[in-house]
């Protein structure tokens, strides 16, 4: 590479930032060889889901907001489409570098691929083989579209293999977002959120939920909660409730005959309180992607919400099981965790605080 080049970054969502911030320092040892510009769709812009993050991670301003905020599928997508595509045409960037499979990491591939500039997809490979998930067709379209292709864990490879992605474009660097949960969990150590919430560590458990195929169903939701609700009164439950949850409790009417005490629902958290609340849990109860990674590598228990993961390394050899959505089988894996029977588990390959590292070492040699 002999001369400096121009890299956008895309953001838009909560996971994006911790996946965004280790390349952001890195880039920064490396000024000689990269100028980097970051824009933010604006996709995700409650305080709490957004610049609470940036302050968190200590991330810098973005140079550009496109502030696009919420709508349909198509909606939002689109219209990030037609505000990025100005400000790419006018940067001409020489790589748009894309994180994880929210609607802003689609959009942006789409944008790139009309306009004729190269893309770099971190976390390329993951597949849940479910498209009823928006995620899973964001991130075959991204992985398709992309040139330099970032794998997180080995089933990443064997999955862009079969889709007949081409050898040289796929590099297996490991898992950013263990690059900012290791960069900053003694920080997060400082938190002071169990106090805040009078718990005590390893006396709770932590719970979120949020994707639409278990909030947006009425029966599911109030199944779920019942179940839960119930296994409060043993241990409590923390629940920071996502915008998308918060509206769908109060538009069933499910808020009214949970126990307040025991479940405690609260904002959604910043990202040292909630990574301190993870390290400390008894476990987790989740329904995210990234969570089931976060949980792994801080070896502690997790229940997914979900009959499937695009993370089987967090399953095959981490903390994670993956329990479906039926009460009965969440409450019986419940029991396991209670009864002491946890899984012996390791950390995934490549999961060592230095992936960022190995994927500016991989562009600097890869660009022209
Ligand atoms: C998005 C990602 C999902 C990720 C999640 C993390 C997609 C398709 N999904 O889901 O993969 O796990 O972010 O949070 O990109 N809302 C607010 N304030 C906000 C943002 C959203 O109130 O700042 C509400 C709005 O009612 C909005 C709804 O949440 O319509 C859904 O937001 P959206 O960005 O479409 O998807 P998420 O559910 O947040």
């Amino acid at each position: 590479m002999n001369t400096t080049k121009k890299i956008t970054l895309i953001v838009g969502a909560r996971p994006n930032y911790m996946k965004s911030s280790p390349l952001i320092e890195e880039f920064k040892k490396h000024q000689d060889k990269f100028s980097v510009k970051l824009i933010h769709t604006g996709q995700h812009y409650d305080h709490n889901l957004s610049q609470l993050f940036f302050d968190h991670l200590k991330m810098p301003k973005p140079d550009i907001h496109l502030g696009v905020g919420s709508g349909s599928h198509a909606e939002q997508t689109a219209k990030i489409m037609v505000e990025l595509e100005k400000v790419l045409l006018s940067q001409k960037p020489d790589l748009v570098v894309v994180f994880g499979d929210v609607n802003s990491t689609l959009a942006a591939a789409l944008n790139t691929a009309k306009i004729g500039i190269k893309l770099a997809h971190v976390e390329a490979g993951l597949r849940s083989f479910d498209n009823t998930m928006p995620e899973e067709i964001n991130r075959i379209i991204t992985d398709r579209l992309s040139d330099y292709l970032f794998v997180s864990e080995k089933s990443g490879l064997n999955n862009l293999a079969k889709e007949g992605i081409a050898n040289n474009k796929i590099f297996f660097v490991g898992n950013i977002m263990i690059d900012a949960l290791i960069n900053n969990l003694e920080i997060a150590g400082k938190s002071d959120i169990l106090e805040k919430l009078k718990l005590k560590p390893r006396e709770y458990i932590l719970m979120t939920m949020h994707r639409p195929a278990n909030v947006d169903n009425e029966e599911l939701l109030a199944g779920l909660l019942k179940a839960i609700d119930k296994i409060s009164k043993t241990i409590p439950v923390v629940f920071p409730c996502h915008p998308r949850t918060a509206n769908r409790l109060e538009e069933f009417g499910l808020l009214s005959g949970l126990n307040s005490q025991s479940l405690r629902l609260i904002d959604p958290l910043g990202y040292l309180d909630f990574l301190h609340l993870q390290a400390e849990s008894k476990f987790v109860l989740t329904d995210s992607g990234g969570i089931q990674e976060e949980t792994t590598f801080l070896k502690i228990p997790c229940i997914t919400m979900r009959d499937n993961t695009e993370r089987p390394i967090t399953v095959e050899i981490g903390s994670n099981v993956i329990a479906g959505t039926k009460p009965q089988r969440i409450i019986e894996e419940i029991d396991q965790i209670l009864s002491g029977k946890n899984k012996i588990c390791q950390v995934p390959e490549l999961w060592d605080g230095q992936t960022a590292v190995r994927i500016v070492e991989t562009l600097i040699r890869v660009l022209e």
